[in-house]
């Protein structure tokens, strides 16, 4: 049985290397390492971002500095909520918050550098802060609030998220691969808010 699969493997195998071998012969590759070359010595300014890149850089800048702003706000929200927990089990939950608060700083970064890296600018104005965040700051007053505020944010910045995934689609695999790093992660907070509502 092994052997007989590993020979059709073989036979399809020998499709795309036989449309290489005809591309060769054609004498026209679709992209050759000298026209690549040659582009890439072209507006060297713009760093990683090279003349092929397919995506709308002007609006994915804009839309990852809304991301970056809901992770600011989401840090600002999760740290008033470790302050402020009280009650029964409100230690462990309240170290739930804190842990929330470091990884939406880490995402803010990672937006950050990559805003950097498409040659853009990270807004870290903190006059409009809240009117670019989609996730609103809500202190709650108490505990129970508090999840629930904080759950809701999380399901918020998950169906941001997943509607940029789906924009970007294969114009930029850097920037999706991130969004989906971060999305796994707003998933997870989201998971952990639940059971605690429970
Ligand atoms: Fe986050
Ligand atoms: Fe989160």
């Amino acid at each position: 049985m092994a052997g007989k699969m590993d020979k059709s493997n073989n036979k399809n195998h020998s499709g795309p290397v036989k449309e290489k071998e005809k591309e060769k012969d054609s004498g026209q590759p679709k992209h050759s390492v000298s026209e690549i070359r040659e582009r890439a010595r072209r507006h060297v300014e713009d760093g990683a971002v090279t003349a092929d890149y397919a995506a709308d850089r002007k609006k994915l800048i804009k839309m990852l500095n809304e991301s970056l702003a809901t992770e600011l706000v989401c840090v600002m929200r999760y740290r008033r909520h470790y302050y402020m927990a009280r009650g029964v089990n409100s230690e462990s939950v309240a170290q739930e918050f804190l842990a929330h608060s470091n990884e939406e700083l880490e995402h803010a970064d990672r937006l950050a550098l990559r805003i950097v890296q498409l040659g853009g600018e990270p807004d870290l104005n903190p006059d409009t802060l809240t009117e670019r965040s989609h996730a609103e700051y809500i202190v709650g007053s108490n505990l129970k609030d508090m999840i629930k505020e904080d759950l809701v944010a999380e399901r918020i910045a998950i169906e941001s998220y997943r509607g940029m995934i789906e924009h970007i689609g294969s114009s930029d695999s850097t920037t999706r691969r991130l969004l989906e790093d971060i999305l796994a992660v707003e998933e997870e907070h989201a998971d952990e808010l639940a059971s605690l509502l429970q």
